[in-house]
C-alpha cells in the first residue's frame, strides 16, 4: 500500500501500525485519529540522520509543531533529539508543559502578539524567527526588560516559487511572511537588527512552500540566502551562524505522488551549497531544516463510520461519514488529495466511485470527490490515509461537533493520548446569559 505501516490483515481488514482498524474503530468509536508512534520515530530518525550526514552534527532538524501538536508528541520529539518550531503562544505553552527544552525552540509567526513575545522571552525561548520591524522592536524592548540579549533569525522571502499549489507557497516576494531580499528591505532590516542592543542576530530563515519532491527549490533558495549572507558580511562585517531553510519535503498522499528520496535530496542540496560557497568564497553557516508533514503525515490515519450511500441517478454517488471538514478541512480549503478505503473489505477491488461527504451543513464539506472505493454500506469503517499532518492541528468544532480523540499506537498497543471531546467540553468556556 501507500506506506509500509498500512497493510492488509488475513481477515481482509485494513491494518495500521500492525493493528486491525475495524477493531480499533469499534473499541474507540469514530471519527477517530490514529497515530503510529513508531512511524513518527522512524521519520524523525531518517530526517535527522540525512541532515546530520550532509550538514554536520550541529544541524538539528526542527519539528514544525503546526503539523500536529499535542502534549505527547513532544515527549517523542525530545527522545528523538529534534528541536521544534512553534508559531503561537498555544504551541509554545504545549511544548513547555510537555517539558520540551525552551532552548531548542524557534518561535515563528508573522504577527506574534506582545503578550506572546513576553511569554516566550520570560520562558527563555532559544530563538525568535522575527518577521518584521515592529516585531524586532518589541522583541528588543522585551529582552531589555528582562535584561537579556535575545537570539533571533530574520525571516526573509527569497522569491522562490516551488511550483506547488498557490495556497502553500510562502517564500515568494509577494507574501505575508518575512521581508523581501529583492526589494532591499531585508538588508535594511538586517542592519537595523544588528544595531539593537538586546538582540543577537544569529541567522536567517526562509520557508519556500510545501509538497516539494526534489532538491532544486531548496538548492535555489539556499544559494539566494547564502549570497545574501555574504552581502551582509561585506556590508556590516557580521557573519551569521545559522541558515534555516524551513520545511516542505513532500509526502505521498496518493499513489501518483513519488516516494521521497531523502538521502538524495539532502546530498544534492549539500553538493550545490558547497559548489556555490567555493565559487563565491562564502563561508557556509550551520544549515537547519524544519520537518513538518514529513514526520507526522504518514504516521496518521482517520477512521469514520459510513452513515449512508446514495447514487443520484445520472449524476454521481455520495458516501456520508460521521466526520468531515471539522476534523479534516484540507480538501475544502485547497482540494488536497487523499486515498480512502473501506477498512472492512480493504483487500477487495475498488468497484465504486463516490464523493466522500462530511456531516456538516455545508455542501463544500467533502473529504474527496469521485474517490475510488470498495462497495460500502451503512456501518462500514471508512479509512482516510495519511492524515497525521494538518488534520487534528486544523480541526474545529464547526456545527458543534466534538473533536475526535487521538489514539497513539506504539509497538502494537493502542493508547488514548487525546480524549474525545464531550458536549460538556463544548460548553466549558461559555457563560449563561444573565438577565438584568
Ligand atoms: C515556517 C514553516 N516551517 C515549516 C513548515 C512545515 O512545512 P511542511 O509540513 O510542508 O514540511 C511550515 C508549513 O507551513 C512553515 O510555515
Amino acid at each position: 500500500m501507500l506506506h509500509d505501516n498500512i497493510t492488509l490483515g488475513e481477515n481482509g481488514h485494513l491494518y495500521f501500525a500492525g493493528m486491525d482498524t475495524v477493531a480499533l474503530a469499534k473499541k474507540h468509536g469514530t471519527p477517530l485519529y490514529l497515530i503510529d508512534e513508531n512511524k513518527i520515530r522512524e521519520n524523525c530518525r531518517t530526517y535527522i540522520s540525512c541532515v546530520k550526514k550532509y550538514f554536520g552534527e550541529k544541524s538539528i532538524p526542527l519539528y514544525a509543531s503546526k503539523a500536529l501538536c499535542y502534549l505527547d508528541i513532544y515527549r517523542i520529539l525530545k527522545e528523538e533529539g529534534t528541536g521544534v518550531d512553534v508559531v503561537s503562544g498555544g504551541e509554545l505553552y504545549t511544548a513547555l508543559k510537555a517539558g520540551f527544552p525552551a532552548s531548542l525552540m524557534f518561535f515563528h509567526g508573522n504577527n506574534k502578539t506582545n503578550t506572546e513575545i513576553d511569554f516566550a522571552v520570560k520562558n527563555d525561548v532559544g530563538y525568535f524567527v522575527v518577521d518584521n520591524v515592529e516585531e524586532l522592536e518589541e522583541v528588543n524592548a522585551t529582552a531589555a526588560r528582562y535584561g537579556i540579549k535575545q537570539n533571533i533569525l530574520l525571516r526573509l522571502s527569497p522569491g522562490i516559487d516551488p511550483h506547488t499549489h498557490k495556497a502553500v507557497v510562502t517564500g515568494s516576494v509577494d507574501s505575508k511572511f518575512g521581508t523581501a531580499i529583492e526589494t532591499g528591505q531585508a538588508m535594511e532590516l538586517t542592519k537595523y537588527a544588528i544595531s539593537k542592543s538586546n538582540i543577537k542576530l544569529v541567522g536567517f530563515h526562509c520557508h519556500i512552500g510545501s509538497q516539494i519532491f526534489d532538491h532544486i527549490p531548496f538548492s535555489d533558495a539556499a544559494k539566494i540566502m547564502l549570497a545574501f549572507i555574504a552581502k551582509v558580511q561585506a556590508e556590516t562585517g557580521v557573519l551569521v551562524e545559522m541558515l534555516n531553510l524551513g520545511g516542505g519535503i513532500g509526502v505521498r498522499y496518493i499513489e501518483e505522488h513519488p516516494k521521497v528520496e531523502m538521502d538524495s535530496i539532502f546530498r544534492s542540496i549539500k553538493t550545490e551549497v558547497d559548489a556555490f560557497c567555493q565559487i563565491n568564497n562564502v563561508k557556509a553557516p550551520t544549515i537547519l531544516f524544519e520537518m513538518g508533514r514529513y514526520v507526522s503525515a504518514n504516521a496518521g490515519m482517520t477512521l469514520y463510520t459510513v452513515g449512508s450511500f446514495k447514487t443520484i441517478t445520472g449524476y454521481k454517488s455520495y458516501v456520508s461519514i460521521d466526520g468531515g471538514m471539522p476534523d479534516n478541512p484540507r480538501y475544502a480549503l485547497y482540494q488536497s488529495p487523499y486515498t480512502a478505503l473501506i477498512a472492512d473489505r480493504a483487500g477487495e477491488k475498488k468497484t465504486v466511485v463516490a464523493t466522500i461527504a462530511g456531516r456538516c451543513c455545508e455542501s463544500g464539506d467533502l473529504i474527496q470527490e469521485n474517490a475510488p472505493l470498495q462497495s460500502c454500506k451503512k456501518g462500514d469503517t471508512l479509512a482516510v490515509l495519511v492524515t497525521g499532518a494538518y488534520n487534528y492541528a486544523m480541526s474545529s468544532n464547526y456545527n458543534r461537533l466534538p473533536k475526535p480523540p487521538i489514539v497513539s499506537i506504539y509497538n502494537k498497543k493502542d493508547n488514548v493520548v487525546v480524549k474525545r471531546e464531550s458536549y460538556e467540553d463544548l460548553c466549558k468556556n461559555e457563560l449563561a446569559t444573565v438577565n438584568v
